[in-house]
């Protein structure tokens, strides 16, 4: 009960962590990813104020008219080099950004798509997007992250716009992705902190709050144990003399006769169900340790015996009793109880099924368990009354009218007897066809 009660509060715990990791995580990529953005777009923008002045450049220096120590064979690659004169001269400011130390790089392109420079260390190696209109954020590889935009010259006159070059920039996104794996690790590292403490301070609040319930459980339980023990005492007295008055019928008076035998019968009920509730009580008060009692114990014989004894009563109902039993089948168990169980089982199928009908037994081995079924042709149990059969005091309405006396206690005690046994009980059943009970124990 404790541990089904840690289990469900740190169930709890861990879904309102893991969201709220998830949501930590979501909003600080999210973070990032804009600023990354935000990062490329000033780029973009301040290399695209530099393109009129790139591209005068390199047309000037296709077409030789530059100073002479600057003429290479080769046309310039970089802005740095393209710029190389001017800064020596220091005539010019251009906000060259030198990106040597950042995995980034910028591409100066004219109207017609032809690159004209680049300046950085790392560049996407393809071609301009076509019909580049807008900026276009674009993710390579998973690696890194672009943004092309062209460059617009405004007319004053007309206001019209015209493209007069493409920047393009591209940054790795390993640092943000290094970042992000850091906060992984934090927020995994951080819940399971939590978690572990959730767990320790669970454990304590679960126990503070079970200890009450325990107790008062306890106690209902030892109630209902010694009432049921003191009830036994004069109950014995209630049967024992009523037995000694039936012994001599003529000492009883005509008029009394029938009530004496109600009484009889009554007293013997009540014995019944007193013997029911201690022996639930008892169970109740062991369960979860296996009893001292328990012992090798061939369950072939107990149903052969019980078979036998319910013999007399099939008889009488004109009731078929049709066994397959396989021999020397031994389980550990408290044979009391194991034959508790079976006639508890037996007793129903003789009892809800009507005069002419059958009551098998089967038995199937498993490699370390072995099924036992108890069928029958009865009166059989709706479905929606299947979930209810092994509750204490409940019966069927149709199993009250078709016999009066049961208490409804039989199947909860079958039920505990499986369960101190470490086996199941199952039930199929449809009504005016019959029930078939499968119990599995395990065998030794
Ligand atoms: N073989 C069966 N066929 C039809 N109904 C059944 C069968 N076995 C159990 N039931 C249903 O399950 C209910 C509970 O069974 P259970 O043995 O606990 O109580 P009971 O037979 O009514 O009384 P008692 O405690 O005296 O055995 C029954 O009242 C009946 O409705
Ligand atoms: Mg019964």
């Amino acid at each position: 009960m404790q541990i089904r009660l840690l289990f469900s509060y740190l169930g709890v715990m861990l879904t309102i962590l893991g969201t709220s990791a998830v949501a930590v995580h979501e909003a600080v990529s999210h973070k990032l990813h804009r600023q990354l953005d935000d990062h490329l777009m000033t780029l973009a923008q301040t290399a695209a104020q530099t393109l009129e002045v790139v591209k005068h450049e390199y047309y000037e220096h296709k077409l030789g008219d530059y100073p002479e120590e600057y003429h290479h064979k080769n046309l310039p690659t970089s802005l740095s080099q393209l710029m190389a004169p001017y800064k020596r001269d220091g005539d010019i400011k251009i906000p060259v950004h030198h990106s040597s130390h950042y995995y980034q790089g910028v591409e100066w392109f004219d109207e017609k798509h032809q690159l004209l420079i680049k300046e950085g260390n790392l560049f996407p190696e393809k071609e301009l997007a076509e019909n580049l209109k807008a900026f276009d954020f674009t993710n390579i590889k998973g690696k890194n992250r672009t943004l092309a935009l062209p460059a617009m010259y405004i007319s004053p006159q007309t206001g019209k716009q015209q493209i007069t070059g493409y920047i393009r920039v591209t940054i790795s996104t390993t640092a943000l992705e290094a970042e992000l794996f850091r906060l992984r690790w934090a927020l995994a590292l951080g819940g399971a902190i939590a978690l572990t403490l959730t767990a320790i301070g669970g454990m304590w609040l679960s126990r503070q709050s079970l200890e009450p319930i325990e107790k008062s459980f306890g106690q209902l339980q030892q109630f209902t144990a010694d009432a049921s023990h003191e009830l036994r005492s004069p109950l014995t007295v209630i049967k024992t003399s009523l037995g000694v008055m039936q012994m001599y019928p003529e000492r009883i008076h005509p008029a009394n006769t029938e009530k004496l035998q109600a009484m009889a019968s009554a007293s013997n009920q009540m014995t019944c169900l007193v013997e029911d509730l201690l022996m639930l009580a008892r169970m109740d008060g062991k369960s979860g340790t296996r009893g001292s009692e328990f012992r090798a114990v061939p369950i072939d014989e107990i149903i052969e015996d019980l078979l036998e004894y319910f013999e007399a009563e099939a008889l009488v109902k004109q009731i078929t009793l049709d066994f397959q039993l396989i021999n020397n089948i031994f389980l550990l168990g408290d044979p009391q109880q194991l034959k508790r169980l079976f006639t508890n089982l037996l007793d129903n199928a003789l009892q809800y099924t009507p005069n002419g009908g059958t009551v098998t037994v089967t038995m199937e081995q498993g490699e370390k368990f072995i099924v036992i079924a108890v069928s029958d042709t009865g009166i059989g149990i709706a479905a929606k009354d299947i979930p209810h059969i092994f509750k204490r005091f409940w019966r069927a309405d149709k199993a009250r009218s078709y016999r009066t006396g049961g208490t409804g206690l039989g199947m909860a005690i079958a039920q505990s007897i499986v369960t101190a046994h470490k086996g199941t009980i199952t039930v199929t059943s449809q009504i005016d066809i019959g029930t078939c009970f499968k119990v599995q124990l395990p065998t030794v």
